[in-house]
């Protein structure tokens, strides 16, 4: 697709309209994805960064016919990751001189990747810049783990624009490309998902780094991520990510629990209820783990002040849906969130130790360390018992 931003640039990048999993089948994408290449001119025209492999030819192709593979005369690799550098080593058997400028790390990732070492490399750090002539300057600032280690951001004075790589951007399509030709809050959701789930365990970066980079007080007209859309009006989408690195929370409360008969979810219903018998104003949501799409529990997660997470016990530990919560979350490294465990047993009371555990390993302050628990069957008073916890539990999130 080829798409007129500006005088100078062009989006040459793809739109894959029917993806459902990304890296992988590790995450969900409610709304497929984008691969984002531009082409900014000079004298001289740079590329900045591929597409993935299954638009390879067809990339390729429309380079040829757009632009001209002759007339490229740098790529620019925002970072190394397959999803945006792919389609490099196609553009390099047809054009094997051609100077890459990417970071010291990305060398290393394309190298792993690619195994090419006759690539022409030039490595880059903070405030390097490339002249492509007539005014038309790229300056780089390095922003290692936002979110691999090799990760780069360039930034075009003359049109300001600054080229973001994977940060502000959304695993979302749109034929428009532009943020203020969207529905805005379609985006938003599709933003704060690859928010949750792709940046939250570098928020502290973000923050530092947003920091630097608003302290510059650079011009920016638009941010070209490379997912999603084009931001042309950018403020909008830097107030999210200066909310969403600062400990994100809204006035929510989940309760996720997995069951085999029933007696954790009556638990968690109780819990529930004593929640809102006592604050009417929380918006209280209820998962069962084993049937959501984790992607998009990540998100609930994300955006709760607290969380209650509850399994029988299984196997000396917890169900898997909830095992496997448990070690995403420790990935993620969410701040400022309150938790609990419950759940029901048989014979050995070992599933709030375990979530406790891992609610702790998770960053997650422990409302009550013991959490609920009940043997068997939980009976009216335990569910009396529970909906108090319920109760106890909102007052201390209030
Ligand atoms: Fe979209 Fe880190 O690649």
């Amino acid at each position: 697709m080829a798409l007129k931003i500006t005088e100078n640039v062009q989006y040459v990048g793809k739109i894959d309209w029917t993806l459902k999993h990304f890296h992988g089948e590790q995450l969900t994408t409610n709304s497929g994805t984008t691969y984002n290449s531009y082409i900014v001119k000079g004298e001289k025209i740079a590329l900045i960064d591929t597409v993935s492999k299954n638009f390879a030819d067809e990339f390729i192709k429309d380079l040829e016919q757009e632009i001209g593979i002759n007339n490229i005369g740098y790529a620019v690799i925002l970072h190394g990751e397959p999803d945006h550098s792919y389609t490099l080593k196609h553009l390099m058997k047809l054009k094997p001189d051609l100077p890459i400028y990417c970071t010291a790390n990305a060398v290393k990732s394309l190298k792993g990747y690619f195994h090419n070492d006759n690539w022409k490399f030039n490595i880059v750090k903070t405030g390097d810049t490339l002249d492509l002539g007539n005014g038309s300057v790229l300056t780089f600032v390095e922003v290692p783990m936002l979110h691999w280690p090799d990760q780069m951001m360039a930034y075009f004075e003359k049109d300001e624009i600054l080229f973001s790589s994977d940060p502000f951007g959304a695993h979302y399509c749109s034929e428009f490309m532009f943020s203020d030709k969207v529905e805005l809050f379609d985006l938003h959701e599709e933003a704060i998902k690859y928010y949750a789930n792709i940046v939250t365990p570098y928020s502290a970066i973000v923050k530092k780094k947003l920091a630097e980079v608003l302290a510059m007080n650079l011009k920016i007209k638009m941010i070209a991520p490379s997912h999603g859309v084009i931001w042309n009006n950018p403020e909008y989408i830097i107030n999210k990510y200066v909310e969403w690195c600062n400990s994100y929370k809204e006035n929510r409360i989940t309760v996720i629990f997995d069951t085999m008969y029933e007696s954790t979810k009556k638990i968690a219903e109780a819990i529930r209820d004593g929640i809102v018998a006592y604050d009417k104003n929380v918006d209280v949501r209820m998962f069962n783990s084993a049937t959501t799409d984790i992607s998009e529990l990540i998100v609930e997660i994300f955006r709760s002040k607290a969380i209650l997470v509850g399994s029988p016990t299984y196997n000396s530990g917890v169900l898997h849906s909830i095992a496997g919560l448990l070690d995403e979350l420790r990935g993620m490294r969410m701040t400022g969130k309150k938790a609990a465990a419950f759940g029901s047993f048989g014979w050995a009371n070992m599933n709030i130790k375990t979530i406790s555990e891992g609610l702790k390993a998770a960053g997650f302050e422990l409302f009550e360390p013991t959490g609920i628990a009940f043997n068997w069957n939980p009976t009216d008073d335990n569910l009396i018992e529970c909906r108090q916890f319920g109760k106890d539990f909102a007052q201390a999130t209030v």
